[in-house]
């Protein structure tokens, strides 16, 4: 048995194959029918002439409808006319499951496609995303393990939130109030002081009431916490990450990210460093456009378009000021008007991939900005311990998978970038 791809390769010109898939394309031009048939790396044409495979098979194979299974045996040739450019004539045909009327035909609807989603993610654009984000997730992994990182995992139901009520989801617990997980972030802290340089990839969840290109209530989050680590090494590492992923896929994906509308020469020139630049000097550039934004307040969509405009990589925006920041976030010393905090925005209106900040180890401080945000230091207490116990400098952050996902493949949208996307109106199938 052999997969698609490695026909494609042009590994096995000439050669007899067997082949097993699901009927993507059929039509029947005179004794002739060319069917399309994908498997988990492609999609390849197959021939079946008249009189070349037994009668029962060729009536049977004229009758098989789209999404029938099929096994095939033939020869590979290499054909211009094919998609791909490589064809198989087949001896031997057998269809293994006959399949009902498709609902998927062509031009249908965003919200139908949705519908269907279970069925939809058969497609050559979903299947084709899908092999990026499996090589996103292992270049990730190869990353932070290849520079001296251990994966730890935290835990997703919680007893409080790291960033925010407004988006945390709440659950009952045995008649006890809890939450899903908004990031790892409070637990990598503590974590951080026992194995130093951690990172790990995993479900978040944001109760996120607004409906926009690139919010997902439930998305994969990769996030890293560093001891004895400042701002400028961890950015180091976001850019080092996002550039490796972007040099993984180029290598292993080519055909892909092609397909999809990104060239991998592209995707190569994603090297660090990033530009830089503090938030202040970053609204003053938007302002010499012409634009009015409030000092202190977040970045939005048509800013960060504006600030991305024209540029390859990602650039880095740094020393957010304080006000509206989490409460975790380290006071800069020479300005406590400003956290050590950074985002790295994406173009194409992908916007922030990644978040991060050194974080705050003034105690009193921090006991502080949780009652100015109006929480209880109290249901931190556990955390806090991490400010009474061998206390360091530390740093990390997090980084959205779907939209680095997103940019790479330059979708449009967030929700292709995971199999079975939640958002505010969706959760099925
Ligand atoms: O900026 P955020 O909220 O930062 C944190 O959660 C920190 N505690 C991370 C850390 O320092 N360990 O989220 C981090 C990233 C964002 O930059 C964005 O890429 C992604 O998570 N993100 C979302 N992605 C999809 N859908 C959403 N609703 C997202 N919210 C955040
Ligand atoms: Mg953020």
């Amino acid at each position: 048995m052999v997969q698609i791809t490695e026909i494609l390769k042009g590994k096995l010109t000439g050669r007899e194959v067997e082949l097993r898939g699901w009927i993507y394309r059929t039509r029947t031009v005179g004794g002739k029918i060319f069917v399309v048939l994908r498997d988990s790396t492609g999609v390849l044409q197959v021939t079946i002439t008249k009189g070349e495979v037994r009668t029962e098979q060729f009536a049977a194979a004229e009758k098989a409808l789209l999404e029938s299974a099929v096994k095939v045996f033939g020869t590979i040739v290499q054909d211009k006319r094919a998609p791909g450019g490589y064809e198989l004539r087949a001896m031997d045909v057998q269809v293994l499951s006959f399949a009902g009327k498709f609902p998927i035909t062509e031009d249908q609807s965003e919200e139908f496609l949705l519908d269907v989603r279970h069925l939809w993610v058969r497609s050559q654009k979903m299947t084709q995303i899908f092999r990026v984000r499996h090589t996103v997730f292992s270049a990730i992994h190869e990353y932070f393990r290849g520079r001296g990182f251990w994966e730890v995992h935290p835990p997703m139901i919680t007893p409080a939130g790291s960033e925010g009520g407004a988006t945390l989801f709440e659950m009952d617990y045995f008649g006890q109030k809890a939450y899903l997980t908004q990031s790892w972030q409070l637990y990598a802290e503590a974590l951080a002081l026992a194995m130093e340089k951690v990172y790990y990839i995993g479900p978040s969840f944001r109760a996120e009431k607004s409906r926009t290109t690139r919010h997902l209530t439930e998305y994969w989050h990769a996030e890293m916490e560093q001891a004895w680590a400042g701002m400028d090494e961890v950015i180091k590492h976001a850019e080092g990450v996002i550039s490796h992923a972007c040099q993984r896929v180029a290598e292993e994906r080519p055909r892909e990210v092609e397909a999809l509308g990104r060239t991998p020469d592209f995707l190569r020139a994603v090297k660090p460093p990033f530009d830089r630049m503090r938030y202040d000097d970053a609204l003053k550039f938007l302002r010499s456009k012409g634009m009015e934004i409030e000092w202190g307040k977040d970045l939005r969509t048509l800013e960060e378009r504006s600030l991305t405009e024209g540029k390859s990589k990602p650039v880095v925006v740094t020393h957010y000021p304080q006000v509206s920041q989490a409460f975790y976030k380290r006071r800069d010393p020479e300005d406590p008007k400003y956290v050590l905090a950074f985002d790295v925005i994406a173009g194409d209106d992908v916007g922030e991939v990644v978040g991060g900040s050194e974080r705050e180890t003034d105690l009193e401080v921090l006991t502080k900005s949780l009652r100015d945000q109006g929480d209880d230091p109290e249901a931190y207490d556990w955390y806090l311990d991490t400010r009474r116990y061998g206390n360091v400098q530390h740093a990390g952050f997090g980084m959205g998978v779907e939209r680095l996902i997103q940019w790479i493949c330059k979708l449009s949208h967030i929700r292709d970038a995971i199999p079975f996307p939640r958002t505010p109106s969706r959760f099925s199938p």
